[in-house]
This record gives structure tokens, sequence and C-alpha cells, in this order.
């Protein structure tokens, strides 16, 4: 007897964005991870982020995409973990952030370079990480294709500290 394949039942967000082409064409790129074909086929509400008030923040996010799938705002409530997808479009870059909460990045399609610390940008293609512990400076920045992740925040989830920089002056 053939098993039936199990599809996720999470209700449609209700005011759905879709993804941009340039997601979509990284993510039906053969180096993508598999998931993707399954979050293209889900309606969410891709959005900017909104973690900060800070206007520079604010400025620099309009190329990010971001769905917060478990966690204080998320679509499973959680007070423990956030845990979503987050991307940014090519020809991109957003700055130096600092935040409480320690954090993991898991490549899921796409090309994307990472600055930790004081050290160089180094790029991360699917299946890479980038790990920040609480309170590193950390920046990204992407070039001719956009990239998706997806990420958590574990430890302390508050937003209270989170501050951000702006673009790093020693790439
Ligand atoms: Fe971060």
């Amino acid at each position: 007897m053939r098993s039936k394949v199990l599809r996720p039942t999470l209700k449609p967000q209700s005011c759905p964005t879709p993804l941009p082409q340039s997601f979509i064409n990284v993510m039906e790129r053969a180096d993508a991870n598999p998931i993707c074909k399954l979050i293209t086929e889900m309606q969410f509400h891709w959005a900017p982020p909104e973690t900060s008030s800070d206007p520079l923040y604010i400025k620099h996010s309009i190329s990010k995409v971001h769905v917060e799938l478990l966690g204080p705002n998320g679509l499973v409530k959680s007070d423990r973990v956030r845990l979503g997808l987050y991307g940014m479009k090519p020809d991109s870059e957003y700055g130096i952030r600092t935040h409480a909460a320690e954090e993991i990045y898991i490549m899921l399609a796409g090309d994307v370079d990472w600055k930790r610390r004081d050290a160089p940008y180094a790029i991360h293609l699917p299946g890479e990480r980038s790990y920040h512990p609480s309170m590193m400076p950390h920046a990204s920045r992407t070039h001719e294709v956009a990239f998706l992740s997806v990420y958590a925040w574990y430890g302390d989830l508050s937003t209270d500290n989170y501050v951000y920089e702006g673009i790093p002056s020693n790439k």
C-alpha cells in the first residue's frame, strides 16, 4: 500500500503577500534545499521584519522578506523561541546589528555574504550556517541573486536591546 504524502495544514495568512520573483529564481535552482518547493506553495505574508522603529532600520529593511512561523509574533505562538524564514533581494545590504538573543541562520537558497564581528564578509551557500552569539555584531549583503534562509532566535527573545548601526565601514 502506498503511503500518503502529508502536507502541512497551516492556514494561509489573512492577507498573503507573494514572494518576489527574485526569490523564486534561486529557490528553483538545483542547489536549493528541497523544502523550498513547499515554501513556494505556502501563502505567507512576506514582508520586512518590524524588529525596530529606528528610521535607518526601516529604510534598510525594504529589501528583506520575513515570516515568523513560531514565536511571540508567530503564526504559532511561543515565548521560548523565534523560528522563521528570512531573505534578502539581490544587490542589497543590511548592516551591523546586535541583539540579546542567540541566533542561527541556515541558508536554503541563493547566495549571501555574512559578516561576523570584525571579520570580513564571507559567502554562504545553501546548507551553510551563520551563528551569532548574544550581542555579537553581524551584517549581511547580497549581490546578483537573492537568498532565503531559516533562522532561529533563542535565549532572550526581547527586541528591547536590538541596535542597528548601519552599513559597516570595514568590509
Ligand atoms: Fe541577527
